[in-house]
């Protein structure tokens, strides 16, 4: 019998290791799929209608320089209409047509939406919610992903595919799925109970060791067989962090696993490339481990035309790709030509913004850019959503944009393949999201990923190339190329990470850490001793205490300050959501004064922490000539803050020499985060892509060319743009004019 008391020690697991993106290791998708110019095209179902409006699609493709389409996503039910017999004749001459019209097809396992005979004869297929409700057919995405007879048939299905396509000339790449996990992402029937179970055992080997792992003393938990543990389905209060993460990483395995086994099979008959399309920072899956298996990385994006902010989500989205994709190109594989159905209200693109936003894109990296969908549907849940082809055809503004566009985007061979270069990243992980929504408490924080995504915001508001990178590096993974990491509320600590930023501090780097980070182990557990765990000797202060300000306190009756003589003058830690701070290092003095006058003040938001500094290094940081942090700012006691009146807020420490470790104890509102990114990026000599544009206008650079995106609704004047600007073929003497919502793509310098 094990002892019932276990040290932290013995919970603590090493995260599985992701070893960076294998598509860094291949080639980039131009020279995968033979592009000369960007991909350009869309989902297409010709399957939805007649062959004359076929061959109207294929004039109609030609005219709007379509070079690729999304084949067969969901046509399992006419590829397969009874159970193992196949009818794809149909499919292959739709591709044979296409390749004689030089449209190439970018062909899909047709696996993401199985027929009604899999329902009907095999209702164990269709996936349980966790309320134990089956759910039924006459949607989509209605499958189990433990389900014997969906993997079965789905690799069934992927097979037939390969083998009767897989060297067909006009199909150049492999789509599987499509958008794991976007309605069906865990499902909590018992044949995934017993996978989950059988997931288990070959992490934890027996039910002792998840016992130590999950922590299971805790409310009399304690399992004897491992045949005991179930889903974290519906139950009467909150659940087990440690089970509902474990859960988070089973339901990714199971899904990805699903992925793989057609990617093996594709890879088995065919040469061509596989991908499955992402969805941007999709909350229920770890696409760092998905990349590894693929060979093009290719995302969905659906901006809001009603947000300003849209242009930051099409910059976010695609620096991730880049990331996933370690660096290279990848494919925009759908955006909305112009409205989407499934908002409260779909708001179409604005006049313009299909280029520009696409142009957006390839200026962060993407050498495709592709729509949802071709034709708009007549029937069915998306007949409202756009088309590239609309449902008042060519006489509409959707068509004259979508032409438009794939003009310009032919214009852009020269960009093909080329690099972006970023001196900043901002640290991203999917685990530390998990483990944060699973934790109960302290605090809610916002919606998924909402620091990295703030902090993100705050570099390309500034102008900075940002690149998006894995916390989960090989202990010690070469950072160097860096000069600014912004480590934003990784919940987990990850002693490999903080190697990594160590290392890359001494050599130079600024690294600039945002709470609530490093607050428990890879299985859930607080980190005991202060928070921050294995970065603490790096910044030099551990957090003692999360101090989560919980919003204004109502006022009660005043008429109760009357006769309320105790309770009338006891405040409350928590009575804002705001708390200020105040500036104490000289230079973030002169920052401010130079934002504005009255100098702006400081401010973080609903959370914040209390931490010491530790007075003396310890003795490895001391032998390598680490001072002792200074405090950058304190709580000033305004706000929701007057218990941390004074407390440090924002710290510093200088790292041998050049480099700087930063820790910042709260989140800073948009103003402070721009106020402490002046003050860090001076010290990384990081500076913006351009400087001094004008209000609206986005600049990136991608090798040679230099990409000037006008987010805004007037006119913007640059100076000193020198050189062609491959879109209109025009010389740019110097002085340029961008009208609202537009773009410029200059080869060769400028300034
Ligand atoms: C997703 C799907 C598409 C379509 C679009 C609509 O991205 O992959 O099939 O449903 O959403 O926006
Ligand atoms: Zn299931």
């Amino acid at each position: 019998m094990t002892s019932p008391v276990h040290s932290a020690a013995a919970v603590t697991h090493q995260p599985e290791r992701t070893p960076g993106p294998a598509t860094a290791r291949r080639p980039a998708p131009h020279e995968l799929l033979g592009l000369t110019s960007p991909a350009y095209g869309g989902d297409y179902n010709p399957e939805q209608w007649d062959e004359a409006t076929f061959a109207e699609d294929l004039e109609l493709m030609a005219e709007a320089s379509v070079n690729l389409v999304s084949l067969g996503i969901f046509s399992w039910a006419r590829l397969e209409p009874c159970e193992g017999s196949y009818e794809l004749d149909w499919l292959v001459e739709i591709v044979d047509r296409l390749h004689d019209t030089g449209i190439a097809v970018d062909l899909a396992t047709a696996t993401a939406s199985p027929p009604a005979w899999m329902a009907a004869d095999h209702p164990e297929s269709l996936p349980v919610n966790a309320d134990g409700v089956r759910l039924g057919f006459g949607s989509r995405q209605q499958y189990c992903p433990s389900s014997t007879v969906y993997r079965e048939r789905s690799a069934a299905l992927a097979r037939a595919l390969a083998e009767r396509l897989g060297d067909h000339p006009g199909v150049v790449m492999w789509h599987v799925g499509n958008e794991y996990g976007c309605h069906t992402a865990e499902c909590f029937c018992p044949a995934c109970a017993q996978a989950f179970r059988a997931w288990l055992a070959d992490r934890y080997g027996d039910v002792e060791r998840l016992n130590t792992a999950w922590g299971t003393d805790f409310w009399s938990q304690r399992y004897t067989s491992l045949e005991q543990v179930d889903p974290p389905a519906a139950m009467p209060t909150f659940h087990n962090p440690a089970q509902l993460l474990d859960w988070r990483r089973f339901s990714d395995h199971q899904l990805r696993s699903l992925m793989e086994t057609e990617a093996r099979i594709l890879r088995e008959h065919s040469r061509q490339p596989v991908t499955t399309n992402f969805m941007g920072d999709f909350p229920t899956i770890d696409y760092w481990r998905w990349a590894e298996s693929l060979d093009i990385i290719s995302d969905d994006s659906y901006p809001d035309p009603a947000d300003p902010a849209a242009a930051h989500e099409v910059a976010w989205a695609s620096d991730l790709m880049r990331g996933l994709a370690g660096g290279r190109p990848w494919i925009l594989m759908e955006q909305a030509p112009s409205a989407v159905q499934w908002r409260g209200r779909n708001s179409p693109k604005r006049p313009g913004q299909l280029l520009l936003w696409s142009l957006a894109r390839v200026a962060h990296g993407a050498d495709g850019i592709l729509q949802f969908q071709w034709r708009q549907s007549r029937q069915g849940a998306e007949t409202f959503h756009s088309g590239m082809v609309p449902h008042a055809g060519r006489a509409s503004r959707t068509w004259d944009e979508v032409v438009s566009t794939g003009r310009a985007l032919k214009r852009l061979g020269p960009v093909l393949g080329e690099p972006v270069r970023a001196e900043a990243a901002v640290v991203l992980d999917w685990e530390s999201q998990w483990a944060m929504s699973a934790a109960i408490g302290p605090v809610e924080l916002g919606e998924r990923f909402e620091a990295a995504r703030a902090w993100h915001r705050s570099l390309w508001e500034a102008g900075i190339a940002t690149d998006l990178i894995p916390a989960k590096t090989d202990p010690g993974a070469d950072l160097s190329g860096y000069r600014l990491i912004i480590v934003p509320t990784i919940f987990i600590d990850y002693p490999g990470l903080a190697r990594s930023l160590e290392q890359a501090a001494a050599a130079g780097a600024q690294v600039v850490v945002v709470g609530p980070t490093g607050v428990v182990d890879a299985g859930a557990g607080a980190v005991l001793g202060g928070y921050l765990g294995s970065l603490r000797p790096l910044l030099g202060v551990r957090v003692t205490d999360h101090a989560a300000l919980s919003g204004p306190v109502e006022q009660s009756d005043p008429r109760g300050s009357l006769v309320n003589r105790l309770s009338r003058v006891v405040g409350t830690p928590a009575a804002e959501t705001w708390t200020g701070l105040e500036a104490v290092a000289e230079t973030l003095h002169r920052v401010l004064d130079r934002m504005g006058s009255p100098a702006p003040d400081l401010r973080a938001g609903g959370w914040a922490e209390e931490i010491r500094v530790d007075e003396a290094p310890g003795d490895a940081e001391a032998a390598q000539g680490w001072e002792p942090a200074e405090v950058v700012a304190v709580f000033d006691g305004r706000g929701g803050g007057s218990d941390l009146a004074g407390r440090p807020a924002i710290t510093r420490r200088a790292v041998g020499g050049a480099g700087t470790a930063w820790y910042v104890a709260a989140d800073l509102d948009a103003l402070s985060r721009a106020a402490l990114l002046r003050l860090v990026c001076a010290h990384a000599r990081v500076r913006p892509v351009v400087a001094d544009l004008p209000d609206g206008v986005e600049a990136q650079r991608r090798g040679e060319i230099l990409f000037l995106l006008n987010h805004g609704d007037r006119a913007a004047e640059v100076a000193g743009v020198v050189g062609t600007d491959l879109l209109s073929g025009e010389a740019c003497t110097g002085h340029v004019v961008l009208a609202p919502r537009s773009a410029l793509a200059v080869r060769d310098n400028m300034r």
